[in-house]
C-alpha cells in the first residue's frame, strides 16, 4: 500500500513528459504510473503525453513502452489494466528547442482523444539531461503552456531531475529562470533517495522512540559512515556520466540528503516546511572544505581501470567515479563526529547503508584483558540491497565461561509482505498531491551546491586513484 489516504484527485490530470523515450521513462516512470492507475490512484481522468525526438505515431509510442516497461513485468497486473493504461498516452515527436514542439503540444493539450481540457492539471516532467532544462523551461513559458486559465483551475507542476545545474553558479541561473515562471509549491526537485522507504523510516525511527535520541550526539557517537556502493559500472550513460562524475551525480543529493536526516534536529512535525527546513539547518552547519590541502587531506577520488573506454568518454578523463569525503557538521550534536561519506561505481557489492559506531563501553564488563577494538555498538540502516535496521550489542556467550559475543536486533523490510511500490510511485503521487516533503526545496539545492563547488573547483589538482573493477572498498 502506498502510505496517505486515497481520495482521488478530481481535476483531470495531464502529465506531460520530456525525454519519453529515456532510461528514467523506461526503468522507472512509466511502470510508476501504471502501477498508481492499477492501485486506483491516478486522477480520474488523465492522460500521458510522451515527448522525444524519435519519429513514432502514438501506437508506436504505446508499444515502445509496453516492450520496455511492461512485457516482462512479474507484478500481476491484468493485460486489460495495461491496454487500458496505454491508451492513455499520446506521443509528440520534437525537439526541446525548437517552438513548433510546444505549438504541438498546445494542440494536442486543446483537442485530444481523451477529452481532457487546456486547463485542467498539467504536469511537465523533465526527464531529460540538465543541459536542456534552460530551454525547456523559456519555451514552455514563450508558449503559455505554464499560465492557468482562471484562479480556479487546474494547477501547473514542474517536476525536475537531479543533479540541478553543474554547480553553484548554474543552479543558481536554473533557479532564477524556473523562479520566473514558477513559484516554489509548483516546483517539484526530485531525489528519488528521499522517498525510499528505508530512508523516510530515518525520521521516524530516531524521533518515535525514547531509546535512540538521547544518546544520538557526540558523546555517544563516534562517527558516522554513509555508503552507496555500486557494483555496476557506468554502462551507457558515458556521455552524462562524463559530464558529471560521482559527487554530482550521487553526493550533491542522495548522499547529502541521506546525511541531513540521520543529523537534523527533531523537526517538531511532519509538515513539508518543517522537515525541509530541518535539513537545510545541517546543510547549513556543514563544515566547508575549500582549501586544496583540505581536500587532499579530507576526499581520495578514484576512477575505475577501463572507465575511459567507455563510448561517449574522453580518452584522458579524469571524471571520478568514486569518491570519500570526511565532512563535520559546525553544531553542538555533532561537533568533531566524522561523518565519512563514500560512493563509487565498479565495486566488489551494490551496498547502500547507513552505519552510526557508538563510543566505548564505559566500565565495560568486558572479559578481563580483551582489548577488542571492535567491541562496539553499531546501528546500521541498511538500504540496498538489504533492506532494514540492524544493531549490533555484546551479550554473554551461553556457557561456562564469562566470555561475549556480538549479537543483532534487526528489523527487515523485505519480511514484510506488501512492499511492492517504487519511490517513483511516491514522487509521482506526492507532486499530484502537491505534498513536497519528499522533493529538495531551492535553499536545499542552494546549500547543497555550495558545500560541493569548492570541492570540485579544486579536487583536478589532486590524486585521481585508478582502482581495479570489482575492487572492495576505502581505496
Ligand atoms: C541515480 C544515479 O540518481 O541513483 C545513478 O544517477 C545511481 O548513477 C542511482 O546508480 C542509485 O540509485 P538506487 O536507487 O539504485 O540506489
Amino acid at each position: 500500500m502506498i502510505p496517505g489516504n486515497k481520495k482521488r484527485i478530481i481535476i483531470p490530470t495531464t502529465f506531460i513528459i520530456f525525454g519519453a523515450t529515456g532510461d528514467l521513462i523506461r526503468r522507472k516512470i512509466a511502470l510508476s504510473l501504471l502501477n498508481l492507475f492499477c492501485k486506483g490512484f491516478m486522477p480520474e481522468k488523465f492522460q500521458v503525453i510522451g515527448i522525444s525526438r524519435r519519429d513514432y505515431t502514438d501506437k508506436q509510442f504505446r508499444d515502445f513502452i509496453f516492450e520496455n516497461s511492461f512485457k516482462n513485468l512479474k507484478n500481476n497486473f491484468s493485460r486489460a489494466d495495461i491496454e487500458n493504461f496505454l491508451k492513455k498516452i499520446i506521443y509528440i515527436k520534437g525537439y526541446f528547442n525548437e517552438k513548433s514542439t510546444y505549438e504541438k503540444i498546445k494542440k494536442r493539450l486543446y483537442k485530444n482523444t481523451n477529452s481532457l481540457n487546456f486547463c485542467d492539471n498539467k504536469l511537465y516532467y523533465l526527464a531529460v539531461p540538465p543541459r536542456f532544462y534552460i530551454d525547456i523551461f523559456n519555451n514552455l513559458a514563450d508558449s503559455g503552456l505554464t499560465l492557468s486559465c482562471d484562479p480556479k483551475s487546474g494547477w501547473t507542476r514542474v517536476l525536475v531531475e537531479k543533479p540541478f545545474g553543474r554547480d553553484m553558479s548554474t543552479a543558481a541561473k536554473l533557479d532564477q529562470v524556473l523562479g520566473k515562471l514558477f513559484m516554489e509549491e509548483q516546483i517539484f526537485r526530485i531525489d528519488h533517495y528521499l522517498a525510499k522507504d528505508t530512508i523516510r523510516n530515518i525520521l521516524f525511527f530516531r524521533f518515535s522512540n525514547i531509546i535512540f535520541e538521547p544518546i544520538w550526539n557526540n558523546k555517544y557517537i563516534e562517527k558516522v559512515e554513509i555508503k552507496l556502493l555500486e557494483d555496476l559500472d557506468i554502462g551507457t550513460r558515458g556521455s552524462f556520466y562524463d559530464n558529471i562524475g560521482a559527487l554530482r551525480d550521487v553526493g550533491q543529493n542522495h548522499i547529502l540528503q541521506m546525511l541531513a536526516l540521520i543529523a537534523m534536529e527533531n523537526p517538531s512535525g511532519q509538515s513539508a516546511e518543517k522537515i525541509r527546513e530541518g535539513r537545510v539547518k545541517v546543510l547549513k552547519s556543514l563544515v566547508a572544505i575549500n582549501k586544496p590541502e583540505d581536500i587532499e587531506k579530507n576526499i581520495i577520488r578514484g576512477q575505475y581501470d577501463g572507465y575511459r573506454d567507455h563510448k561517449d568518454v574522453e580518452s584522458t578523463s579524469k571524471t571520478e567515479t568514486y569518491f570519500n569525503i570526511k565532512a563535520h557538521i559546525a553544531n553542538k550534536r555533532w561537533k568533531d563526529v566524522p561523518f565519512y561519506l563514500e560512493s563509487g561505481k565498479a565495486l566488489e557489492r551494490k551496498k547502500t547503508e547507513i552505519i552510526l559506531y557508538f563510543r566505548k563501553t564505559i566500565n565495560c564488563l568486558c572479559p578481563r584483558g580483551n582489548k577488542d577494538s571492535r567491541q562496539r555498538n553499531i546501528l546500521s540502516i541498511k538500504i540496498s540491497p538489504r533492506e532494514g535496521i540492524f544493531i549490533r550489542f555484546w551479550a554473554k556467550k551461553p556457557g561456562l565461561y564469562s566470555d561475549l559475543e556480538p549479537r543483532d536486533l534487526e528489523f527487515e523490510y523485505n519480511k514484510i509482505e506488501d512492499k511492492n511500490t517504487d519511490e517513483y510511485d511516491k514522487v509521482m503521487l506526492d507532486c499530484m498531491r502537491g505534498d513536497q516533503t519528499l522533493f529538495t526545496s531551492t535553499e536545499e539545492v542552494k546549500l547543497a551546491w555550495k558545500y560541493i563547488t569548492p570541492i570540485l573547483r579544486n579536487w583536478s589538482n589532486t590524486k585521481l586513484h585508478i582502482y581495479e573493477k570489482g575492487t572492495h572498498t576505502n581505496i
